[in-house]
């Protein structure tokens, strides 16, 4: 963190010192990590506590201070460690985020938010932006509340550019998040109709989304997907200068002869009006192009030129993992493990990028449920059945119960004997895939996050050569962000 005397701290978030007098705490500075995980925490850090459903952050004092931690945030009254007792953590947390941009002027933050793609797009920007200088972006897909402070709190004096990716669950919490972190770029990637039945409705997703460009600045701007009318709408929410970017004429950022190779990575001719230039992406699938497009526009704004932005996105790697992540297995078995999550329109791409991929090879698509669609759920999972028989994917393999209607809009569409199978669990799928998986198969694991398929995924890519240890339910990691955010 940019350096606060804990005094500092406690006059930030209104909360009073304890265990500590004020001209110790005056020259007590806070600038290791800000943790609310006892064993991040470090020397120099700030440990704060707070009270989860199961566990009460409180007990873990202790632990901070043998980690190294210099003191703690609390909501009442702790000895182990010199204290700031606030009201309320998480305005505590909020206040002190946005004490740290206030105290960094030239820190310049960009927001993404997005129905799909916002974690893919910051690891882009971010990627691309540590080109030009020192940059932070949130670990994995921490875009909540919670997770939007605790990557404020990773700037650093020499910190140049803060990425932050804006999840929202309802109307207002993007509002919130940039009260945090007030971005000077905001990217606006798509509404798409994840989540529809969270929100109530796609409108109801717009205008949370759009949260993030009324939120600028008039000297920001507002980087908006003109391919999606949604968000080509939000120009008018917002004051800042617009930029659009995609697939239209209209978009002054825009990609053209866009084509995918045969591992299904894009490459497309990039038009600027820095000029232009030839894009190669090294991340598999077309939903990247609008995605780099929005990179390329907040980059040139944050003063890269067009070249050396290229030049990074050309050798960019994918740094979250599960999505469109690609593995060959020794017997020429290709292993697309996408199940990070999964909506309607993420299905889509991964089922083009699947094609693109495909090549004479047999396809599979092991696909899971998509969840929170409400009422459009049985509907939106025939879409999906269909869109596989049409596009020619040789096998899809819907695995549970929610996902079932696939199967059914596959075999409504045309798809006969086993072309189209339904299972129950992703145990059962792995059974037909060890069964019948030949080499030189192209296979697709995609799913919403709970439905085990990105264990499956990455348990077929690590088969294939000699019998490998089994990779079973124990050794699945904690889910890497409890706090993700459509
Ligand atoms: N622009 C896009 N349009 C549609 N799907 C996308 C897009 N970008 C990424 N995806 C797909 O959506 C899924 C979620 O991607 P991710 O980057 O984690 O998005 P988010 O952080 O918004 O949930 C992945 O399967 C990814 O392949
Ligand atoms: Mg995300």
């Amino acid at each position: 963190m940019i350096p606060l005397s804990l005094k500092e701290v406690a006059e930030i978030t209104g909360g009073r010192l304890h265990g500590i007098d004020g001209a110790t705490a005056a020259a007590l500075v806070v600038d290791g990590p800000v943790v609310t995980d006892s064993r991040e925490a470090g020397p120099r850090g700030l440990y704060v506590a707070r009270v989860g459903e199961q566990l009460d952050g409180h007990q873990f004092v202790s632990s901070a201070r043998v980690q190294g931690a210099a003191a703690a945030m609390t909501t009442r009254e702790v000895d182990e460690l010199p204290c700031v007792v606030v009201d309320d953590i998480q305005e505590g947390l909020a206040s002190l985020a946005r004490a740290v941009v206030d105290r960094h002027p030239e820190l310049t933050v960009i927001g993404i938010t997005g129905s799909s793609g916002k974690t893919s797009t910051k690891d882009l920007l971010a990627a691309v932006l540590a080109t030009a200088g020192p940059t932070v972006a949130p670990v994995g897909s921490l875009n909540s509340e919670v997770g939007v402070p605790l990557t404020v709190f990773r700037v650093t004096p020499q910190t140049r550019f803060l990425v932050v990716e804006m999840g929202a669950r309802g109307i207002g919490h993007i509002r919130y998040l940039t009260t945090m972190a007030p971005p000077r770029i905001g990217i606006e990637l798509n509404v798409g109709t994840a989540h529809v039945g969270e929100f109530g409705s796609r409108e109801a997703i717009a205008t949370a989304k759009a949260e993030l460009v009324e939120a600028l600045p008039a000297d920001g701007l507002a980087v908006l997907n003109a391919d999606d009318p949604a968000v080509r709408a939000m120009a008018a929410r917002t004051s800042a200068r617009v930029q659009l970017v995609g697939t239209t004429g209209e978009a002054a950022i825009r990609a053209e002869e866009v084509r995918l190779d045969e591992a299904g990575r894009p490459a497309y001719t990039l038009h600027t009006p820095a000029g232009t230039a030839e894009v190669t992406l090294p991340l598999h699938g077309e939903h990247h192009v609008g995605n780099s497009l929005a990179v390329v526009a907040a980059a040139l704004e944050c003063g890269l030129d067009l070249d050396s932005t290229v030049r990074a996105l050309a050798t960019a790697t994918p740094a979250s993992r599960w999505r469109m992540e690609v593995s060959q297995r020794p017997d020429g078995v290709t292993v697309v493990n996408d199940a990070y999550n999964a909506n309607p329109d993420s299905v889509r791409a991964a089922l083009k990028a699947l094609v693109a991929m495909g090549h004479g090879r047999r396809t599979w698509a092991v696909l899971g449920s998509m969840l929170e669609l409400g009422e459009e759920s049985t509907t939106e999972h025939d879409a999906i059945g269909r869109l596989a028989v049409r596009l020619n994917v040789s096998r899809l393999v819907v695995v549970g119960d929610l996902a079932r209607p696939m199967a059914t809009g596959a075999q409504h569409e045309g798809s006969w004997g086993d072309e189209a199978v339904w299972v129950p669990d992703a145990d059962a799928a792995h059974a037909l895939l060890s069964e019948e998986l030949r080499p030189g198969d192209v296979v697709l694991f995609k799913s919403s996050r709970d439905a085990g398929l990105r264990w499956l995924g990455d348990r077929v890519a690590g088969e294939g050569a000699e019998p490998t240890a089994d990779v079973d339910a124990d050794d699945e990691p904690a889910d890497d962000n409890m706090e993700d955010a459509p």
